[in-house]
């Protein structure tokens, strides 16, 4: 429990599967106390500041309503309307909001630049999604997977679509977790191959596979969980034309889950485009569990920010 005390969330990878199990467990405990509406307030006159260089509706509002129903409050501080966006070093920052705040969650471009503000900074730093990563998101994924089928270990997680944030923080989480990881993307658009190779020396210190695929057949068979992402991330937006050309022949529809497990489940970290990365049917369909995920995020990030923030 102290051993999170303090620390920042800047990947899945600061954490090893015991640090994981304990805020999934924790998850579970607030989920519980929340249903109860029991006063919860570990974070009584903690302030957290949320910095936002691009758009949320998830993030911003599970992050301030947590640090609300734990006893303390949010900022909403928008990159646009700090000094941050007029060009004043991270490194200041940091600094400076070390000096007010108790931590800070942060949703920009570069995981450099979250780094950056660890490092600088005095406080816990939590990654609210970069280009490369998103572990809040898959904190919540795993809560929910855990809810619905009882377990992780020994089941397989197959993501489908761009080598992304999405798809990095799941392929470490899984694996962490001891679920086999698969996935499948046009040639260019797999994963990075540095991410895989540690995430390859955590799989096989825990038992599972990683499957790197062209094909997204071969990624789906023996599935337990379907998760599909964007295929145009935010600050993509110019390529949105050639992506939709290029990942066409990876949408998940009823023909491609065909290839799953018979009670597989959908996840997806939303928002989505039904038509486009899934079909309408597959992700409001019966396997779909996409708005009791998103709910966790509230209690996966409550748990964190209990684990990093209570005294
Ligand atoms: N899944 C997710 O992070 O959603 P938002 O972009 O709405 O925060
Ligand atoms: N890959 C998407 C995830 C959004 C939650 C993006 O970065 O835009």
């Amino acid at each position: 429990k102290d051993q999170l005390k303090g620390r920042s969330c800047l990947t899945l990878f600061d954490y090893t599967t015991e640090e994981l199990r304990y805020l999934l467990d924790l998850a579970k405990e607030i989920k519980q106390k929340q249903k109860n509406r029991e006063v919860y307030h570990p974070l009584k006159g903690k302030v957290l500041g949320m910095i936002f260089e691009k758009s949320s509706t998830r993030t911003r509002v599970s992050f301030e309503t947590g640090i609300y129903q734990l006893g303390g409050t949010g900022l909403f501080l928008s990159s646009k309307d700090l000094q941050l966006g007029r060009g004043e070093p991270i490194s200041d920052t940091a600094q400076v909001l070390s000096g007010y705040l108790d931590g800070i969650m942060i949703r920009t471009f570069k995981q450099e630049d979250v780094e950056a503000l660890a490092h600088y900074g005095a406080i816990p730093v939590i990654n609210g999604l970069t280009d490369d990563y998103h572990p809040c998101q898959v904190l919540a994924d795993l809560q929910t997977i855990e809810e619905v089928k009882g377990q992780l270990e020994g089941l397989t997680l197959t993501y489908i679509g761009d080598g992304n944030n999405m798809a990095h923080s799941l392929m470490i989480g899984a694996v962490k977790m001891g679920i086999n990881f698969k996935t499948a993307a046009p040639e260019g658009y797999l994963p990075n191959e540095a991410i895989v190779e540690r995430a390859k020396v955590i799989a096989k210190e825990q038992g599972v596979s990683i499957t790197i695929t062209t094909d997204p057949k071969e990624a789906m068979i023996g599935s337990d969980i379907v998760y599909t992402d964007v295929w145009a991330s935010m600050g993509q937006e110019s390529e949105q034309l050639k992506r939709e050309a290029l990942f066409k022949d990876y949408q998940v529809n009823e023909d491609l889950v065909s290839f799953a497990k018979d009670d597989y489940l959908f996840l997806h970290c939303l928002p989505a485009h039904r038509g486009e990365e899934v079909t309408a049917d597959v992700i409001d369909g019966k396997h779909s569990v996409i708005f009791q995920e998103a709910e966790n995020r509230l209690h996966a990030q409550k748990a964190l920010m209990v684990a990093l923030m209570a005294d």
